[in-house]
């Protein structure tokens, strides 16, 4: 196998348990031979699995809350003196819903967990690449990615806040990627992932049949996360180094799609 990211240095975001993406995609950074911190919240290292996971890519993993910019400064301070040296490529595979999880509908949110939800899923990516910036720890080059869902340009009624939540992800991404790419000709953008069986996916409602008419709407069905983290690896390589400020869609033909009869007999 061809190595695509040999000699990088990354930082990755969100690996919960197998099923998560990050999980994925860190898997597939250490196979095209990058060397990566991981990283999640205080409280997911209880109880979630990164440290197997840390063990097993043989590296550290470095607690951060990702709202919080004491924490994001020690996160790359750290990385960078673990893995000797700047950094070349981040994946922010963050979400969480304080209204979706307490079970609010849309038309009755709490305000207060819409703030918090906003902050957690896609101001933290503001925070993130704010502190990279003024630490100046991108290597010219380098790759920031989030990963973001459809609902962020079409109405998902279930997916609730986190709707708004990608669109201000989405928009950060085009904000901060000039900045980034005036500085020092790093790339920022956001992938839009198919519906991908993960704690964070699960969590919205009516997840499973959702799954299921998105599998067969897609002419190429749900992409999944070993895919989507294939994807990462390609935007993290020096194959994709014009690419920024785009959001890119994941999801094997489904943002392009009206009906099929596949969807239509469901
Ligand atoms: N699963 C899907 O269907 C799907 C589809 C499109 C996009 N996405 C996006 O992919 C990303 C990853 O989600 P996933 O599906 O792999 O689920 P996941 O639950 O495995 O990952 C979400 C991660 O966010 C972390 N997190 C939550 N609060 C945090 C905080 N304050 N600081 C740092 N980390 C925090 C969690 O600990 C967890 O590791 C999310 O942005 C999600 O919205 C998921």
């Amino acid at each position: 196998m061809s190595k695509l990211l040999e000699g990088k240095r990354g930082i990755v975001f969100g690996a919960l348990d197998e099923q998560s993406i990050a999980w994925a995609v860190a898997e597939k950074c250490h196979a095209h031979g990058a060397s990566i911190t991981l990283t999640n919240a205080p409280v997911a290292l209880r109880f979630g699995k990164i440290n197997e996971l840390a063990e097993k890519l043989n590296t550290i993993v470095i607690p951060a809350d990702a709202t919080s910019i004491e924490d994001l400064e020690n996160l790359f301070d750290k990385s960078v003196e673990h893995l000797g040296g700047k950094i070349d490529f981040i994946l922010h595979s963050i979400g969480m819903s304080l209204n979706v999880r307490k079970g609010r509908p849309y038309t009755d949110i709490n305000h207060e967990w819409m703030k918090k939800t906003f902050d957690i899923s896609a101001m933290s990516f503001h925070k993130v690449m704010q502190v990279a910036y003024k630490k100046d720890v991108m290597n010219d080059w380098g790759s920031i990615i989030a990963l973001t869902y459809m609902a962020a340009q079409r109405t998902f009624p279930d997916y609730n806040e986190m709707a708004e939540s990608k669109a201000l992800l989405e928009s950060f991404a085009r904000s901060f990627g000039y900045h980034f790419g005036i500085k020092n000709n790093v790339r920022v953008n956001t992938i839009s992932q198919s519906p991908t069986m993960t704690t964070a996916g699960s969590g919205v409602k009516g997840f499973d049949s959702f799954f299921d008419f998105a599998n067969k709407m897609s002419p190429l069905g749900n992409a999944d996360a070993s895919s989507c983290a294939d994807y990462c690896i390609s935007l993290f390589s020096d194959l994709t180094r014009m690419v920024t400020m785009q959001n890119l869609f994941h999801d094997g033909g489904f943002s392009n799609m009206g009906i099929n009869a596949a969807a239509l007999n469901k």
